[in-house]
C-alpha cells in the first residue's frame, strides 16, 4: 500500500513508477510553464504528456529550467496513430525526445491501437528500449485482443497499459487481464474530468475523511494499485491531488467506489473507434 507521493510500482522489467504523475492534456502553452513548476513544487516528479498534446516542448522547457534532476524525474510520452509504423514510429520518438529536451524517456506509448499498425510501431518501441533510449514501453488503450496480438508477433512484453479509468469505469476485465500478465495498469482521465463528484458515495466519503471528492477517487486508484495521473491547471487542485496519502479508505469504502462502475466511458471505446 502506497503511503507516500514518493512510492512506486514496480514494472515488469524492474523500473520503478511513481505511484502518482501529473497529466498535461489540454493544458495550454502559454501556462504550461507555471503549472509544471506549482506541479513540481507540490512534490510531483512524474509528468504524462503525448506527441498530440502539443506541449512536449514546454514541458521540456518547465522541467530542463527547474532545480529537479532528470533522474529523479520520470517523464511519459507516446506515439500518435499518424506516427505508427516502425520507421515512422522512431522518427516521433527522436522528435518527442527534442522536445523534451532529453537523451531518454521513462515511459513511451502507444497511444491508441490503430488496426494494422501496432505491431509494428512495436517493434519500433523494442528496438528503442533494447537501446536504452527509453526505461519502460507500453501501450494505451489497448484491449485484450491488441494485447495478444502484440504478445504473439513481439518480444518483450508491455510494462504499462494507460486506459481509461474512473469510478464508472473501472476496466474490470482489463485490469484482471494485466494483473495476470503483469502489466502496471494507468489511469487516464483518473477525475472523470470531475462529473462525478457529486455522487452520494463518493461525497459522502469525502465528508467521512474530511478530504475533497476529488482526494477519494484518487485515494481509491492508488489502493486498487492503478497508477494515476490527475491533470490541474489550478493551484491548489494540484496540490490537493497529491496530498493523498494521510487518510486510508477502509475495504468498504474501495468496494462502495468499485459499485459505481457503469463501463461509462467519457472517451472513445479502442474496440469501435474509426482511426481516420
Ligand atoms: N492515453 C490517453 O488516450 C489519454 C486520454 C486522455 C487523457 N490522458 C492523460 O490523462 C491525464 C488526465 O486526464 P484528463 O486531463 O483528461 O482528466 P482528469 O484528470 O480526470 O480531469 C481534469 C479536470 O478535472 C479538474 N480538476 C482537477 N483536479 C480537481 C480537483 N481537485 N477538484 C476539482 N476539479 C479538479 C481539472 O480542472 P482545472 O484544470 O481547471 O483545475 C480538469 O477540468 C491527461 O492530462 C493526460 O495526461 C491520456
Amino acid at each position: 500500500m502506497a503511503i507516500s507521493s514518493n512510492d512506486k510500482y514496480l514494472l515488469n522489467n524492474g523500473v520503478e513508477m511513481p505511484v502518482i504523475g501529473f497529466g498535461v492534456y489540454k493544458i495550454e502553452n502559454e501556462l504550461m510553464n507555471d503549472t509544471i513548476h506549482a506541479a513540481l513544487n507540490a512534490g510531483y516528479r512524474h509528468f504524462d504528456t503525448a506527441a498530440f498534446y502539443q506541449n512536449e516542448q514546454e514541458l521540456g522547457k518547465a522541467l530542463s529550467e527547474s532545480d529537479v534532476s532528470r533522474e529523479e524525474l520520470f517523464i511519459t510520452s507516446k506515439v500518435w496513430n499518424d506516427d505508427l509504423g516502425y520507421e515512422a514510429t522512431l522518427k516521433a520518438f527522436d522528435k518527442s525526445l527534442q522536445n523534451l529536451r532529453t537523451d531518454y524517456l521513462d515511459l513511451y506509448l502507444i497511444h491508441w491501437p490503430v488496426e494494422g499498425k501496432y505491431t509494428d510501431a512495436w517493434k519500433a518501441l523494442e528496438k528503442l528500449y533494447e537501446e536504452e533510449k527509453v526505461r519502460a514501453i507500453g501501450v494505451s488503450n489497448f484491449h485484450k485482443q491488441h494485447l495478444e496480438d502484440i504478445f504473439e508477433a513481439c518480444r518483450i512484453k508491455p510494462m504499462v497499459d494507460q486506459l481509461e479509468y474512473h469510478p464508472q469505469l473501472a476496466q474490470k476485465e482489463m485490469k484482471a487481464f494485466c494483473e495476470d500478465n503483469n502489466i502496471q495498469l494507468e489511469a487516464w482521465a483518473p477525475l472523470g474530468r470531475g462529473r462525478y463528484f457529486d455522487d452520494p458515495v463518493i461525497h459522502n466519503l469525502a465528508n467521512k475523511y474530511d478530504k475533497t471528492p476529488a482526494q477519494v477517487i484518487l485515494r481509491w486508484d492508488i489502493q486498487k494499485e492503478v497508477s494515476t495521473i490527475p491533470k490541474s491547471i489550478t493551484p491548489e487542485r494540484i496540490q490537493q491531488n497529491i496530498d493523498i496519502f494521510d487518510f486510508e479508505l477502509t475495504q468498504q469504502d474501495v468496494t462502495m467506489i468499485d459499485q459505481l462502475d457503469q463501463d461509462n466511458r467519457l472517451g472513445k471505446n479502442p474496440d469501435n473507434f474509426s482511426f481516420d
